[in-house]
Formats: C-alpha cells, sequence, structure tokens
C-alpha cells in the first residue's frame, strides 16, 4: 500500500509548475516508489494561474490565500516557490503546522533568513528539502562518486561559475529578482547558491573566500501585472532602480586545502545558461556544463602524454536517467532534474528516510555568501563561519 502525499504549491511560477509536473509525472517514471503524490491545492494570488492549476494539473482546488494552503488539514507538504521574500513567513506557517517542506532555494533572499528557516524546521521536527536540482544529475552524481572513490587523486583546484543571460537585456523587466525587498541580494542569492551547493557536495566545505560584485544594468523597465521571468518591455517605458547585484565572484579555499575560484552572471551575453563546474585533481579532472548537461569530460593523467578529455554521456547506466530514457546518450534535461529530486524527497517521506539537500546544506551555502558579502565590505579575506551554530 502505497502512502498517499497530498501537496500544497505556494505560488505557480515557472517552479511551481515544475514542481507540479513532477507530481504527475512520477508515478510513470518510478513505479518502484513508496508513495502516491496527491496535488491538493495551489495558491497563487494571480486568478489566470488558479486557473491553470485546477484546469491543467488537475489540483483540487486553488486558492489565493497561500496561508490556507500552507496550514490546510488535508495537506502533508508544501512547496514553497513564490518570490524569495515569501519563503520564510510560508515556511513559519507550515512548519507551525507540522507540514514537511521543500523550498525552492535561496530559502530567503539573505543568509538571515535561511538560517532563519533552518531553525523554525529545526524548532518543528519537520522534514526539509531544498531545490538545489543541479545537485541530482545523473552525470554529477556520478562525478561525487568518482571523486569520492579517489579517481582524480588530491583535490587541488575547483573552478565553479553559472553565468547566465536572463538578466542581459537591457529591457528585460524590472520584475521581483531585481529588488532588494523581494528577492534580497542578486546574483549571489539567485545562482551562486547553485554554485556553492555544487562545489560542496562535489569536493567538500569552504573554509575562506573574498570577493567581489557589480551591478551592471542600474535600470530596467516596469512591469505592470504578472512578468514572467524572461519578460521583456518596450523602449521608452518607466523604469525602476535595479537593487542588487548583477555579477559575484570569489576566491576561496576548501577545508580539504584546494583552491577555487567562482563568478556568477545574470547580465553577460553568449553563455545562455552556463552553470559549470571543473574539478582538477592530481591524477585527474573533471568538467561538466549545464548547457551539455548530458556530457562529462574526463581527463586521466594514467592515459599518459598523448592523452586528452573525453566525454562519457549520460545514460541508463547511471543513477535515475533510465526513469527517463533506456541505453546511451538518449538526452535527460532541466525538469527531470526537478522530478528526480521531488521523487526522492518524497521517497524519503514516505519511508522515513533522510533527505539531503535540506535546510541544513542550505545553511551551509549561505555561510559561505555571508562570508562573501562581509569581505565586500572588508575588502579582505573572511573566514566562512557556520550559521547553523547562529540557529542554536
Ligand atoms: N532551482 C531552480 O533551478 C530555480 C529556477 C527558477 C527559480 N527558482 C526559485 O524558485 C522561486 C520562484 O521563482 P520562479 O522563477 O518560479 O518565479 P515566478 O515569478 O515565475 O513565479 C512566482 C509565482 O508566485 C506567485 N506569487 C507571488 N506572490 C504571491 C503570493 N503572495 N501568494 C501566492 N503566490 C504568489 C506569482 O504570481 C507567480 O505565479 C524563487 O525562489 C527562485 O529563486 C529556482
Amino acid at each position: 500500500m502505497k502512502k498517499q502525499i497530498r501537496i500544497a504549491v505556494l505560488g505557480l511560477g515557472w517552479m511551481g509548475q515544475a514542481h507540479s509536473r513532477s507530481a504527475l509525472r512520477i508515478p510513470s517514471l518510478f513505479p518502484d516508489r513508496d508513495f502516491d503524490p496527491v496535488l491538493t491545492v495551489c495558491a497563487d494570488t494571480d486568478a489566470s494561474r488558479r486557473e491553470r492549476a485546477t484546469a491543467d494539473f488537475g489540483f483540487a482546488r486553488a486558492t489565493d490565500d497561500w496561508r490556507e494552503a500552507a496550514t490546510a488539514d488535508d495537506v502533508d507538504a508544501v512547496w514553497v516557490t513564490a518570490p524569495n521574500m515569501l519563503h520564510v513567513p510560508m515556511i513559519e506557517a507550515a512548519t507551525a503546522a507540522g507540514k514537511a517542506v521543500f523550498s525552492e532555494k535561496p530559502i530567503g533572499g539573505k543568509p538571515e533568513q535561511t538560517v532563519q528557516a533552518y531553525a523554525l524546521a529545526k524548532a518543528a521536527g519537520v522534514a526539509t528539502g531544498v531545490g538545489y536540482n543541479y545537485l541530482w544529475s545523473p552525470l554529477v552524481i556520478h562525478a561525487r562518486e568518482l571523486i569520492a572513490s579517489g579517481a582524480l587523486g588530491e583535490i587541488t583546484h575547483y573552478r565553479g561559475r553559472f553565468l547566465s543571460m536572463y538578466g542581459s537585456d537591457e529591457l528585460g523587466l524590472l520584475t521581483w529578482r531585481f529588488m532588494m525587498d523581494e528577492a534580497g541580494y542578486g546574483v549571489s542569492s539567485d545562482i551562486l547558491s547553485h554554485s556553492v551547493s555544487m562545489a560542496q557536495y562535489l569536493v567538500g566545505g569552504i573554509a575562506e573566500v573574498v570577493g567581489m560584485r557589480h551591478t551592471t544594468i542600474t535600470e530596467r523597465p516596469l512591469p505592470s501585472g504578472t512578468a514572467s521571468h524572461y519578460g521583456r518591455g518596450n523602449p521608452g517605458d518607466p523604469t525602476g532602480a535595479v537593487e542588487n547585484e548583477d555579477f559575484a565572484s570569489m576566491l576561496c579555499r576548501f577545508n580539504g586545502g584546494a583552491t577555487g575560484t567562482f563568478e556568477v552572471s545574470r547580465t553577460v551575453v553568449g553563455p545562455e545558461s552556463q552553470n559549470a563546474f571543473e574539478v582538477y585533481g592530481t591524477k585527474g579532472s573533471l568538467a561538466w556544463n549545464l548547457e551539455q548537461i548530458n556530457e562529462l569530460k574526463y581527463y586521466r593523467t594514467e592515459e599518459g602524454p598523448n592523452s586528452g578529455y573525453t566525454t562519457i554521456f549520460g545514460g541508463d547506466r547511471f543513477p535515475f536517467h533510465g526513469a527517463f530514457a533506456p541505453g546511451k546518450a538518449n538526452s535527460i534535461g532541466f525538469e527531470d532534474l526537478v522530478a528526480i529530486e521531488d521523487f526522492a524527497f518524497m521517497q524519503s517521506l514516505a519511508t522515513g528516510g533522510g533527505f539531503s539537500p535540506g535546510f541544513a546544506e542550505a545553511v551551509d551555502v549561505v555561510s559561505v555568501q555571508q562570508a562573501l558579502i562581509d569581505s565586500w565590505t572588508s575588502r579582505t579575506w573572511e573566514t566562512v563561519r557556520d550559521l547553523k551554530a547562529a540557529a542554536s
């Protein structure tokens, strides 16, 4: 008998839709599961999205009151997929009502808000998950296994970057992502969280950092009504000021002694969604890039002086891939990673097993972000302090 997991989704934008589709796809993708997802209630302030929630996704009901959805008696688990500043109040309500919570990153918009969410969930004793979806790429899991096996030797250097064009158009709308009171910090919250979580997953903790930030496009057209992530205004439209950073970079030293560099930007042109890493060890190196999500580059010194990088294609020999496509080099994509994380989270709820990454790992990420933010002001190296200590 499968356990029913009754779901509330708070915000039916890009990620709310992606997680809702996961619930619809999981039964056919993962027949060997211990649960059945049930789309119980969706909350959104936009009436057309509420209409889609019930008509297209099959939610039993939709409401404009997220509190009602987050605390409803017929809900077991809450997905927090609204703009960043709503995360903590939503998590506060859901955890107080004893619900398991899966929150999109960055969990609030500032490090202290992530810490607050962690403290709330810990006090309530509820299960948590966070949407570092790229950690669930089958080839990233394989990379982690290779590194852990010692195949790369001692890790000497890590290079992480997330170069995106989503804010590169000067006519791109001034959506919530660019506002301090709605998003919190800019790319250091939005996409550096993906790069740092990836580095910590692959190589381990970060001990100290120094970095810089910059806002490249300082004014943007004001949106009217609900604006999409990629919405565009017209020349001459009224504009408003961008309040957070477009670019952030960081040098770091890992606890294990390796050096690291990170660069994230939403305003460069060229790289369209270059969420990428390179890991260098004494015996080999690995490179992966979201833009070629189904390819892992592997270099081995044991191949001798005439060797070079080889390409490992994704395939059903790697974890989870076979749920989507059999054989080798039949590709999977962005929403497949979301389905994998949602499957793993709900499976952990059904079986009582642990789940990672949860809110504790999110605090590990913002502990690094806080040291980076401190270095923007001090203009010197900053030690990474574990902010979980501040929560207890
Ligand atoms: N993991 C990833 O790859 C990834 C990708 C994109 C976004 N995200 C994260 O997901 C979250 C949402 O981002 P998005 O791109 O889906 O945003 P979005 O703007 O597309 O969607 C947000 C939705 O929330 C709704 N909303 C706003 N205020 C609300 C309220 N008071 N009550 C109920 N609903 C409300 C909006 O109407 C909209 O439908 C953010 O935290 C973002 O950082 C993660």
